[in-house]
């Protein structure tokens, strides 16, 4: 579904990403592990359009869509739930959903049925529900950052791009999120998930990829990397 080969971006002068490549199968959970500033948030914002690439391919759907305009790869359904939570604070929470399906009726894909879907995030995020009517900006982080996922998944996206969604959340929030990625997956929802605990993010994902300095240094089946004593060594701590 999402294919990148040889990605290089960066910003400016500074080359952040030295040639990444990476493939999320339909259906599949993929993540992105590494330390921070290792380029996980810069490998997002380059497949979803917001960094030009310098070279490399990313294809969607075994499109090439290299180079495209964010909101022109946004129409073609790819999602990004972008690092830190950029909500619409003046809005509520509804009206932040409803604009995540907004890109639905502007290009040419399945409009659907957007109040079947707002229902169905409002079940997926019960703290959403409650707050409904409630201005984005006066949530808790926590509840912004399921808002930003929710908003994103109302694209009803062939891929969703989610950046640290736990980040800065209590432990409880934290874990509600994973188990709301895991419903997810088991919806077949094909994603590409960049966290920080690597841990949580191997045992709920298919594959994985470790980034270190913007290049892959492994890659397998998350299992398998889960128990690499070279990336527990570096990633999980040995508590873990
Ligand atoms: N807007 C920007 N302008 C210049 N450099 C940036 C910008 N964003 C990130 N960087 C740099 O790119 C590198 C990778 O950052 P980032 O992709 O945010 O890493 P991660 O998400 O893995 O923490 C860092 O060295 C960071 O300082
Ligand atoms: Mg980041």
């Amino acid at each position: 579904m999402l294919t990148v080969e040889n990605l290089v971006a960066g910003y400016g002068k500074v080359q952040v990403l030295h040639g990444i490549s990476l493939e999320v199968q339909k259906g599949q959970l993929v993540t992105l592990i590494g330390s921070n500033g290792a380029g996980k948030t810069t490998t997002l914002r380059t497949i979803s359009g917001m960094v030009s690439p310098i070279s490399g391919t990313v294809k969607l759907a075994d499109q090439v869509i290299t180079g495209e305009p964010a909101y022109r790869i946004t129409r073609r359904g790819m999602a990004h739930s972008p690092e830190g939570r950029r909500v619409f604070p003046a809005l509520s929470v509804e009206d932040n959903l409803q604009l995540g399906a907004f890109t639905r009726f502007t290009g040419s894909r399945p409009k659907g049925d957007t109040a079947a879907d707002l229902e169905r995030m409002l079940d997926l995020f019960p703290r959403l529900r409650e707050r409904r009517q409630q201005l984005a900006g006066t949530l808790s982080g926590g509840e912004q950052q399921m808002l930003a996922m929710a908003r994103a998944l109302m694209l009803n996206p062939e891929v969703l791009l989610l950046d640290e969604p736990s980040m800065g959340l209590a432990p409880k929030l934290v874990e509600e999120v994973f188990q709301i990625i895991s419903r997810l997956k088991e919806s077949r929802i094909t994603m590409l998930l960049v966290e920080q605990f690597a841990a949580a993010a191997l045992d709920v994902a298919d594959y994985g990829y470790v980034l270190e300095n913007g290049r892959i240094s492994s890659s397998g089946p998350a299992a398998q990397l889960r128990n690499d004593p070279a990336v527990r060594a570096a990633y999980l701590g040995t508590a873990h």
